[in-house]
């Protein structure tokens, strides 16, 4: 008899977001003309910046004459895409890597879950908490359900995790965070870096949210010095530059890296050309994009959008005497709920009574409890209507 994967009764029953999902649509259900406005999920609002839209045009014409028709892509990405890449994202600000380090992908979140097919399955692992529910899930799946440590993140330790007494294998790390939205300085990066270099562990660290970085705090692990040595690196064009449809990220995992004598790069290039057939041509072009004169600009004026969203909210918020935290180098703010509710019963009042859709922070973890996350991805008129109707409440 075949034998299902016995970890998956671990897990929850259902992912965060799809609960959500669930919750809105019975909502909904009840009341079809509620004008709900979302500031649950990170998903983006705004359309693709017009550079990825004209390049991804061109690549479709392309597409359709056989002298300039492509077929599978290569499995890492075409050097077109990993050259823009190093040089716009790493060789520029400083951070010396090679192509063949970089990984382009269909986006960070399934990297998260895939990277964990080139470690065994007796490695320890440590998250923060609260967390992006992904990476413990990937974990419970893959049968390390008692082996996750959570490293509680709270107001005491300004949301960043302490360094554990004890070794770790493999430690998740995503700054600026999700759910809080706060960042990490050099020196907090370095301590982890220094622990991991010490334990030969390998740090995940998933850098998401980068592009929202407005202090001067690391955007990449590896403007930390000796991070090479125990860094994978995570990105996504999803929130930078709207790809949450379009699909499209990449991982980096450098040469320098070896666990126990092996090297991690040529066992994820392994991985992926075993298993991924790469990203379309298409979306490629249109992330290439992305790094033209034109679409950095375009980008940078999506990210001043949201970030006008996210100040609206964190001020909005404040004002009316709720604990704000993240908002500065993030598109999410985090707050405290008031006295008496549970995250849930707090967001159970924003749907009901604002029709408003968030998420709850113990959605994110234990630690999340008493929390709640709102993004900054809608337009600023919903954005601005939805903090009126919690102002009007409170
Ligand atoms: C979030 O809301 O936490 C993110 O949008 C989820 C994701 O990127 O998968």
């Amino acid at each position: 008899m075949a034998e299902a994967n016995k970890h998956y009764k671990d897990l929850e029953p259902s992912y965060l977001f799809a609960n959500i999902d669930k919750k809105v649509a019975e909502y909904m259900e009840k009341n079809p003309d509620a004008d709900i406005i979302k500031l649950g999920i990170g998903d983006v609002t705004l359309p693709l910046p017009k550079a990825c839209t004209d390049a991804m045009h061109e690549a479709v014409e392309e597409m359709a004459h056989i002298e300039s028709f492509r077929g599978y892509p290569p499995y890492y990405g075409y050097d077109f895409l990993r050259e823009a890449i190093l040089k716009n994202d790493y060789l520029e600000r400083g951070i010396e890597l090679k192509k063949d380090e970089i990984f382009v992908s269909d986006g960070a979140k399934s990297d998260c879950g895939n990277i964990l097919d080139i470690f065994d399955e007796s490695n320890s692992v440590a998250v923060c908490d609260p967390v992006y529910p992904v990476y413990v899930d990937t974990n419970i799946m893959a049968g390390r359900k008692d082996n996750i440590l959570l490293m509680e993140c709270t107001e005491e330790n300004g949301f960043f995790p302490q360094i554990p007494d004890r070794h770790i294998d493999i430690i998740y790390l995503c700054f600026p965070n999700n759910p809080t939205g706060e960042a990490a300085s050099f020196e907090q990066l370095k301590k982890w870096v220094d622990y991991a270099n010490r334990e030969n562990s390998v740090i995940l660290f998933d850098s998401a949210y980068e592009h929202f970085m407005r202090e001067d705090k690391p955007r990449s692990i590896y403007e930390v010095e000796g991070a090479k040595t125990c860094a994978i690196e995570m990105r996504s064009f999803s929130k930078t530059a709207g790809f949450t449809g379009t699909r499209c990220g990449y991982t980096v995992v450098p040469e320098a890296l070896t666990i126990g004598g092996t090297a991690l790069n040529p066992m994820w290039a392994r991985r992926q050309s075993t298993k991924f057939n790469g990203v379309s041509y298409i979306t490629q072009r249109g992330a290439a994009a992305i790094y033209t004169p034109e679409g950095k600009k375009q980008v940078d004026e999506h990210i001043n959008y949201y970030h006008e969203n996210a100040e609206m909210i964190y001020n909005g918020l404040k004002s009316a005497g709720f604990k704000v935290f993240g908002a500065v180098n993030s598109p999410y703010v985090w707050l405290r709920v008031p006295e008496g509710y549970t995250s849930w019963e707090f967001f159970d009042v924003l749907l009901n009574k604002c029709r408003i859709v968030s998420t709850p922070g113990s959605g994110f973890g234990k630690a999340g409890e008493g929390f709640l996350r709102l993004t900054a991805f809608n337009t600023h008129e919903k954005t601005a209507q939805a903090i009126e109707r919690i102002k009007k409440l409170f």
